[in-house]
């Protein structure tokens, strides 16, 4: 399929898809992007243009064909240790901080996880952690990555990679200590998995279910949104935080304008949000005998 054969109304039909589906929204002149992810698709479908593909969802919406269209439509682009301060922050200010208090289990959410190396790279800093300093935390961490795309998060689970994901990131020292080499592939090691596990979740649904969160890595996915869904998504995720647990937007991403549930820290690593202390609204002096109401 070439791009320009993409027509004005078969493109509009799909952006309108494309975001109710996953909240993905495509700019006016992404027809080249869609006739790229799409074309494999189309040629196993035998469908001639993205219209009929539509039309195929609607007329058979429990076929898969939606879920198939929405992993071909991400952007699943990811690496080890994405940006360091995140991990630096982990290592330096939350963990110290979760040290000195002592919780008997750590609840960690990599929101929007890919094939696996977010959620990896902070189980690794954990490991690296508990080792620097034995017995200032107890080993009870249990890190949830979640993902729309049944493919990446089939290929997380395996925590196998090749030698292209694994030259991206990752030191050479953290690739002998987490890695076991099998042939031309490289597996985490099992301490690693151990604390992670994967399940399939849109952002746009809800995520009560998966309870609450010390510690939320939102990153590099809600810049596709809208800005509705953005702040959406952020006035849940601060639900599913315990009282000042904290937030990692990607680099490139503010919360500013989005939400005013989180303050930021400025640590000399980076920023980090964390969620601010529920209000509980202006207090009313109350006098025996008197009712006094709250405007
Ligand atoms: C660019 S990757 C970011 C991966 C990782 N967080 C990082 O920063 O390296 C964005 C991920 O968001 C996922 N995604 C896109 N829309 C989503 C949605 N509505 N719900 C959950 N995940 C979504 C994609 O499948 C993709 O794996």
């Amino acid at each position: 399929m070439l791009n320009n054969s993409i027509s004005a109304r078969d493109y509009d039909a799909f952006r309108q898809f494309l975001e109710e589906a996953c909240g993905i929204v495509l700019g006016e002149n992404k027809q080249y992007l869609v006739a790229s992810r799409l074309n494999r698709l189309l040629k196993e479908l035998q469908v001639s243009s993205v219209g009929e593909l539509i039309e195929q969802i609607n007329k058979l919406p429990r076929s898969g064909l939606r879920e198939r269209i929405i992993d071909a439509m991400t952007t699943n682009e990811t690496f080890w240790f994405r940006d360091n301060h995140p991990y630096t922050l982990l290592k330096e200010l939350i963990l110290p901080e979760k040290a000195k208090k002592r919780p008997s289990q750590i609840k960690i959410w990599s929101a929007a996880c890919s094939s696996g190396q977010e959620p990896y790279s902070i189980s690794m800093v954990i490991q690296e952690y508990l080792k620097s300093r034995p017995g200032s935390l107890s080993n009870n961490f249990q890190i949830t990555g979640t993902d729309i795309s049944p493919t990446m998060l089939e290929s997380a689970r395996t925590g196998i990679y090749d030698a292209l994901a694994l030259s991206r990131g990752l030191s050479s020292e953290r690739k002998s200590r987490f890695f076991t080499q099998q042939d031309d592939l490289w597996k985490v090691n099992d301490e690693i998995r151990s604390r992670v596990r994967f399940s399939e979740l849109n952002l746009m649904n809800n995520f009560t279910s998966l309870g609450k969160f010390d510690i939320v890595f939102c990153r590099n996915v809600l810049i596709y949104f809208s800005s509705d869904l953005k702040r959406d998504i952020l006035r849940r995720i601060a639900q599913t935080l315990v009282p000042g647990g904290y937030l990692f937007l990607g680099s490139t991403e503010t919360i500013a304008s989005y939400s005013d549930e989180f303050e930021t820290v400025r640590h000399q690593a980076g920023i980090v949000y964390q969620l601010k202390p529920k209000s509980t609204g202006p207090t009313v002096p109350t006098f025996p005998g008197i009712t006094l109401s709250r405007e």
